[in-house]
């Protein structure tokens, strides 16, 4: 967000793409008035092929380069209680918690 602020309030026409609608409206609506730059949302999922396809071509049907490319989508992973007074207390908190698990692992660094 403020990558997109810094560019478009300095004259940029940027880009912005997430999963959800509504969050990159919010964006254009609140940030983008009165700016000497603009902010264009772009609904989409980064961990699918066809819709960074679809957000290319989009893309590429408005603009003949794109200047700088900021890949920042995140999403974090469940939370787990990192302190510990023993190793045995560190092992149940970090490993046999049910929250830590490959399928959260793989969803983080899918994204990532
Ligand atoms: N904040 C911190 O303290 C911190 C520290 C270290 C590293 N980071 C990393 O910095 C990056 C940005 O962090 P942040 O705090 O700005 O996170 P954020 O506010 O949650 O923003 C992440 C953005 O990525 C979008 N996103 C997530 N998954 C996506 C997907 N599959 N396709 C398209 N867009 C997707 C989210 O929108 P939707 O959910 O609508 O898709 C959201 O706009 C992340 O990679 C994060 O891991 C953050």
């Amino acid at each position: 967000m403020m990558a997109t602020q810094a560019f478009a309030v300095n004259g940029a026409k940027v880009y912005i793409i997430g999963r959800t609608k509504e969050k990159l409206d919010t964006v254009v609506k609140t940030y983008g008035k009165d700016i000497p730059g603009s902010i264009h949302a772009i609904q989409g999922d980064i961990t699918d092929k066809k819709d960074i396809a679809r957000i290319y071509d989009e893309i590429k049907s408005k603009e003949k380069f794109v200047s700088v490319l900021i890949n920042n989508a995140g999403i974090s992973s469940n939370t787990l209680t990192t302190e510990a007074k023993t190793a045995e207390e560190m092992k149940s908190n970090l490993f046999d918690n049910a929250d830590s698990n490959i399928e959260d692992w793989v969803d983080t660094y899918r994204t990532k």
